[in-house]
């Protein structure tokens, strides 16, 4: 088959998401216990060529924009290579790939350089708390600083928009985020405060204590005028402007809101997920996986085959998540196998 990647409900797929590893440097709690987890086997982590493989594949069936994510896409050994290869690609409008990464910063600063000479256009960074002790806490690994420095160097870099991800947790961080909007301001970031998900390997996601979009305007209407930014095409995020913050270059500085919960943009999904070891995904919350291992490593691997399961992956996307149904069945892999 050839065309675009569209599915049952009309949706037109262009974002590969491509987890590089399940590993991180880091163990949120609301993503890892303290120990970590029992990894993938490194013989089933996809190499570099076969990572380029299925991405040139995708190119060629309409996709436009990776995003390079993990557990933390840093640590792998080979990851200014990866950007180097994938950012050589082409999709059908003959334009290179479009190749974004969402990290957690830290080894930042010492790779953003290569990172950007291999092609690299744009970053997310994730920081849940500016509050050292808290951060420590949080992610039971003292590195604030390393993060921060991440951040500086993504500031310095000019790849923009520079984005910040922080998970809104109640009687975590729901104090903080007034403070965490004006770091983001005073980097030239946007931020967006993501509802958390039930995706965490402990299974403790409880809707009742989530702090909700509805909350998160309500604490930032406080301090700011809040306008919102029409246009918000298939992205995760709606958008207001911050009355009265401009950007170094004079633009407005606006807060994002990602309310996968109470607010899911499903219905503008243009998104499809690889994993580090080659489970090709439809949703974040779907219960089914597409294997590519035996179609890329297999004896009569053709493209034509890789092709074919990445079709099937999207006739088998359902309409959205049932994170409301009380028959939900949280995903098996937590979100740093998932790949966010
Ligand atoms: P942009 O292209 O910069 O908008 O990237 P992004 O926001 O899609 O990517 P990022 O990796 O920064 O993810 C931010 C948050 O959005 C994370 O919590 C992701 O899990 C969530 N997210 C990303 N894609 C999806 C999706 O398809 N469905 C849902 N429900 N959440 C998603
Ligand atoms: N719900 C929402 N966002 C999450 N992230 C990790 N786990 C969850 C969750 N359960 C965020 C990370 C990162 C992005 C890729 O996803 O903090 O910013
Ligand atoms: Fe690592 Fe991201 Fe999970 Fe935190 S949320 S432990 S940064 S993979």
């Amino acid at each position: 088959a050839s065309g675009p990647l569209v599915d049952g409900f009309g949706r037109v797929h262009r974002d590969l998401r491509i987890s590089l590893t399940d590993r991180c440097s880091l163990r949120c709690t609301y993503c890892m216990p303290e120990q970590g987890m029992e990894w993938l086997a490194r013989t089933s982590i996809l190499t570099l060529d076969e990572i380029e493989r299925v991405a040139r594949v995708a190119a060629a069936a309409g996709i436009t924009t990776l995003r390079l994510t993990g557990g933390e896409p840093l640590l792998r050994p080979d990851i200014v290579e990866v950007v180097d290869r994938l950012a050589r690609i082409r999709g059908v409008d003959g334009e290179p790939l479009h190749v974004a990464m969402t990290t957690n910063g830290i080894r930042l600063k010492e790779l953003l350089p290569s990172l950007v000479d291999a092609g690299l256009r744009r970053l997310n960074i994730s920081i849940d708390t500016i509050d050292r002790e808290r951060f420590a806490t949080l992610t039971r690994r003292d590195r604030l600083d390393d993060v921060l420095e991440g951040i500086e160097a993504a500031r310095a870099s000019g790849l923009r928009p520079l984005k910040l991800n922080a998970v809104a947790m109640r009687g975590v961080n729901d104090d903080e985020l007034v403070d965490l909007v004006a770091f983001a301001i005073a980097h030239d970031a946007q931020l967006r405060f993501i509802e958390q998900m039930p995706l965490d390997a402990g299974h403790t996601w409880d809707r009742a204590t989530m702090v909700t979009r509805e909350e998160i305007l309500e604490t930032l209407s406080a301090r700011w005028d809040l306008e919102p930014v029409p246009g918000r095409g298939g992205a995760p995020a709606e958008r207001w402007t911050l009355a009265g913050e401009t950007t170094s270059d004079g633009e407005p500085c606006t807060v994002g809101v990602i309310a996968s919960v109470t607010a899911p943009f499903c219905g503008d999904c243009d998104r499809l997920r690889l994993t580090a070891d080659g489970q090709l995904r439809n949703c974040l919350f779907s219960t089914s996986e597409y294997d590519l291992l035996p179609v890329l490593r297999g004896d009569a691997s053709t493209d034509a085959a890789i092709d074919a399961v990445l079709r099937a992956c999207i006739r088998g996307k359902l309409p959205g998540h049932a994170i409301d149904d009380p028959g939900f069945l949280q995903p098996a892999r937590g979100m740093n196998a998932i790949g966010g």
